[in-house]
């Protein structure tokens, strides 16, 4: 039996095809745009993903025996506000995950209702990325598309609804809408009314290795596959890496170095960080997780070759970098702001500490170590709740690059195992599918048959001091910038 694996990321559609093994047995990616139709404002056309998405299924499947295909899952990036309307058609672009315009909800979820109340109906406070404020700003901003309200969807939701017409979700990605009871696994009441919504304008919740039902017979007929394609509801594209690379169970780490970064901590009881620093939300294994959230991570090396430096060979650039541990150059990795754990959407992205001598190369090792920091602060914040983690698992188009495993190993100062593949969300996607398709009892035993650690990256005790050194210059530098940051935006 055949199982695809749908990542809906921020700048493409990552599919994946795998045999009931866990072998892959191609990967195809297909990208589409993303806008920015304001500084801090981030917004994508759910039809660009539907379109790439079956365009992405027709090129994976073109090789394969199509008779094959049992089930389709995904990993989706996760928080973005989807609104269809009585139609089922979309009433405006979605409004994604790093998007920065909330900040006036924000505040009054976090002051006016209150983090306590935030976090004994949801587990979390409001992020301004978080859908709940996304709501009530279509509320404030734009009342008439808020009235044509019929179904409030993720990212990934719209697609199985695309495949199968049910509007379903799952209980990893509901987690970080701020309306979801995350301990319960249901909708909270109390603030779906705060938001000024009904439990009917939302999608059904499953389990994210549960089957939604089979693809539409239309849908079977355009890609060639049975009407029995299985369609499970999937995840969160963090939750979903977690399952691709085997963190599942009780205080396992995965660190996703995608658009956004994560750090990742599975967890078989459901526990909140008092400081609400880190997201605790639900695990797509049936357990729970929690989890810090940078808003760019590989998009800053990305940034920093494609546009600034202008070159496609990242490699090269790192083959430069030779000094590690001594660079005077420091990056502030905020280019659309931070999430986990300053929760500022005016930080911005800075370099500090050029002199004359300064090289490119120093230049783009900052940039690799800003990211490997700004993790740090993360961890150091799992750390604080006496959670201890001596090793992690890597994921994502970061950890392809041997050198930012190097680093990432010793600024944080733990293991990093590395696996026969980085396609943590949407081999997770295709583990879910076959979960949901009975090919393994559960995602603990997915995980355990297919994920295979392939090397280790050890840290290194005397770099692991230097970076100890400069961790503690980093920290210091974002509360000295921080008032400036209002002022210049
Ligand atoms: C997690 C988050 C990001 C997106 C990226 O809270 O906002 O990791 O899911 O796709």
């Amino acid at each position: 039996m055949l199982y695809i694996g749908v990542d809906l990321g921020t700048s493409a559609v990552k599919l994946l095809l795998m045999d009931a093994s866990g072998e892959i047995k191609k990967i195809v990616s297909k990208e589409y745009p993303l806008y920015f139709p304001h500084p801090g404002w981030s917004e994508q056309k759910p039809e660009d993903w539907f379109a790439q998405t079956m365009e992405g299924l027709k090129e994976l499947l073109a090789e394969c025996d199509k008779s094959q295909v049992a089930g389709i899952s995904f990993g989706g990036q996760m928080h973005g506000l989807v609104v269809l309307d009585e139609k089922d058609e979309v009433i405006r672009p979605a409004i994604l995950w790093n998007d920065g315009r909330t900040t006036e909800e924000c505040d009054y979820l976090n002051n006016v209702i209150g983090k306590e109340k935030l976090s004994e109906y949801t587990a979390n406070i409001s992020f301004t990325g978080f859908t709940a404020p996304k709501i009530l700003w279509m509320k404030n901003k734009e009342p008439e598309n808020f009235a044509r309200i019929k179904k409030i969807m993720l990212p990934k939701d719209y697609i199985a609804y695309k495949l199968t017409g049910v509007h379903c979700t799952d209980v990893s990605d509901a987690s970080g809408m701020l309306v979801f009871d995350v301990k319960n696994r249901c909708w909270s009441k109390e603030m779906l009314e705060i938001c000024g919504i009904n439990e009917s304008q939302m999608a059904k919740i499953y389990e994210s290795y549960e089957s939604v039902g089979c693809v539409l017979p239309e849908i079977a007929a355009e890609l060639g596959i049975p009407e029995t394609t299985k369609v499970a509801a999937g995840a969160g594209d963090n939750a979903a890496a977690a399952v691709g690379t085997g963190t599942v169970g009780d205080g396992q780490c995965n660190i996703s170095l995608g658009t956004s970064g994560t750090v990742f901590i599975s967890s078989e009881k459901f526990g909140v960080d008092k400081n609400n620093a880190l997201h605790a939300f639900a695990h797509a294994d049936g357990n729970y997780h929690l989890m810090g959230c940078m808003l760019s991570a590989a998009s800053c090396n990305k940034w920093w070759m494609d546009e600034i430096i202008g070159t496609t060979d990242y490699a090269a650039e790192q083959k430069q970098i030779e000094k590690l541990g001594e660079n005077h150059v420091y990056f502030l990795p905020y280019l659309m702001g931070e999430r986990s754990p300053h929760n500022d959407p005016n930080a911005r992205a800075t370099f500090i500490g050029m002199t004359m001598d300064t090289t490119r190369a120093d230049m783009t090792q900052a940039v690799l170590e800003g990211v490997a920091f700004a993790l740090r602060d993360s961890l150091e914040v799992a750390r604080s709740l006496g959670i201890s983690i001596e090793r992690t698992k890597i994921c994502g188009g970061g950890a392809k690059s041997p050198l930012w495993k190097k680093i990432i190993a010793n600024v944080l100062n733990i293991k990093v195992d590395v696996l026969a593949n980085e396609e943590g969300p949407s081999m997770g996607g295709a583990m879910l599918a076959a979960v949901a398709c009975g090919e393994y009892a559960n995602v603990e035993e997915a995980a355990a048959k297919i994920v295979k650690v392939v090397d280790t990256v050890e840290p290194d005790a005397e770099l692991a001091a230097k970076y100890e050194a400069r961790y503690q210059q980093f920290k210091q530098i974002y509360p000295a910038v921080k008032p400036i940051f209002p002022l210049i935006q």
